[in-house]
């Protein structure tokens, strides 16, 4: 415990005169919410193949104006209250999800599970208080292949007032698009497909354009925030032409930042790194997607004005985020096995179903969105730690998400280094993994695969925490 300084003890006992007032003010503070942020879902015909215009695109505007591009992103800040109000204007129910925000239960967007369904024309207030500082992104629960893969989702930038600064930052959302001749949607999904790794898009994009160049000031260090918010692609990430460093995965701090070789997300996931521009204006530095055979460029940077003369090494770590360790003397074991299923039945939803099952979480196909879902994986009680043992009994990766609780990776059978806490785990196929986490948050919360066709054909569950 650190000693009180003279000065400390000072403002200590003057903060203690002022009790009445400063305990008004936190009273104050409890229950006034700041004035939302309207988050206005709509359609909008976006130009995004080369060859048209793609009608009845859905995105999220500010404000009631139409909005022609992509869903803005919403910076909040740590420890401080935020709310926004979501307005449906599309056709069909929907709901916003916070992936990856450890925020109370009753605002994490799960229709029939948190909350009820926003209808047309309805709205819902989410008013939270995000714990942790990083990237994260929201997305709707609800009818999530279309949905998602028409365009509503979006980049979640917590700051937090004691980041190191950086000289720019660039906030990058990956995703595709399933369009065809004239820009037009075709079908979101191919059953064998899905049934699969999970089916691709036909038009790959960073911030809703095709291959952008975007510019940083040259020898600055830039905060690049990438989001993979696609519903199918797993990408593996490199820089040419730039030093960078992993600073954070998945929204938390890489403790011991390292450089970047290549990296490998999954749909949900995210990376922030620390970039060195190039050193002379007009000088770039490409971003690309290195799995597969044909590697292909994401994005570029390109340098601009006079060189800022920076060094990488002047990047202090970021400060870790407040995430509970497991004890693993005491904490319960849980096997969590991940199988494809033979039982081929669907169950109609408000939220849209595939008319598929493919998948299920131990041996128990999700039955979609409905007024009485299944039994919990497991009833969890609050304040206990539990490991996962998960186990992807697949030829397929998953990246396996799990909503208001982030765990920590203890075990792999596939892989050695040591990551922060997330609230995704890119599983690879045939890997056995253990993840720690403390039940910490009272409420419903459920846990299913990022490639929407797995989610929506069987891959989902949701454990209970009381
Ligand atoms: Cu990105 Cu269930 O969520
Ligand atoms: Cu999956």
């Amino acid at each position: 415990m650190p000693m009180f300084s003279r000065r400390t003890f000072l403002q200590g006992s003057a903060a203690l005169g002022g009790a009445f007032a400063l305990g008004a003010g936190v009273a104050a503070r409890a229950v006034a919410s700041p004035d939302p942020q309207i988050l206005a879902a709509q359609f909008a015909d976006v130009r995004i193949a080369a060859d048209g215009v793609t009608p009845k695109i859905m995105t999220y505007g500010l404000d009631d104006a139409p909005h022609g591009g992509m869903p803005p992103v919403l910076r909040m800040r740590k420890g401080e209250a935020y709310a926004a109000r979501l307005v449906n204007h599309l056709d069909e129910p929907t709901t916003v999800h916070w992936h990856g925000l450890r925020i109370a239960n009753a605002m994490d967007g799960v229709p029939e599970i948190t909350q009820p369904y926003v209808y047309p024309g309805d709205t819902f207030d989410y008013v939270f208080t995000p714990p942790d500082a990083g990237t994260f992104w929201y997305h709707p629960h609800c009818n999530t292949l279309t949905q998602i893969g028409r365009g509503l989702a979006g980049v979640v930038v917590v700051e937090n007032p004691e980041d190191p600064v950086f000289d720019a930052e660039i906030v990058l959302n990956l995703r595709d698009w399933r369009l065809g001749a004239g820009g037009k949607f075709i079908d979101p999904f191919k059953p064998r497909d899905a049934a699969r790794g999970g089916t691709y898009g036909t038009v790959r994009t960073t911030n809703w354009q095709r291959q952008p160049t975007i510019e940083g000031p040259a020898g600055g260090l830039v905060r690049v925030r990438i989001a993979a918010t696609d519903v199918t692609r797993i990408y593996t990430l490199a820089l040419e032409g730039a030093a960078a460093k992993v600073i954070a995965l998945d929204g938390n701090p890489v403790e011991d930042p390292f450089p970047l070789d290549r990296i490998d997300i999954g749909p949900g996931q995210r990376v922030d790194l620390a970039v060195r521009m190039p050193e002379s204006e007009g000088q770039g530095a490409t971003l690309g997607n290195f799995r597969g055979s044909q590697p292909w460029a994401i994005a570029t940077f390109r340098a601009a004005g006079t060189s800022l003369k920076r060094d990488l090494r002047d990047i202090a770590p970021l400060p870790a985020n407040p995430i509970a360790e497991a004890d693993l003397s005491t904490a319960k074991r849980i096997p969590i096995d991940l199988t494809a299923t033979a039982e081929h039945k669907a169950t109609a939803s408000i939220c849209g179903s595939l008319g598929y099952t493919f998948w299920a979480i131990n041996k128990v196909p999700w039955p979609g969105d409905t007024p009485d879902p299944i039994a919990p994986i497991e009833e969890l009680k609050l304040g206990r730690s539990y490991v996962l043992q998960i186990s992807n009994r697949t030829p397929h990766a998953h990246p396996i998400h799990l909503h208001g609780l982030s765990f920590r990776i203890l075990t792999s059978n596939k892989r050695s280094f040591l990551l922060p806490p997330t609230d995704t785990i890119l599983l690879l196929p045939d890997e056995q993994a253990e993840v720690a986490l403390v039940a910490d948050n009272l409420g419903d919360w459920v846990i299913h695969c990022h490639i929407i066709e797995h989610q929506k054909t069987g891959m989902t569950g949701y454990f209970k925490v009381v």
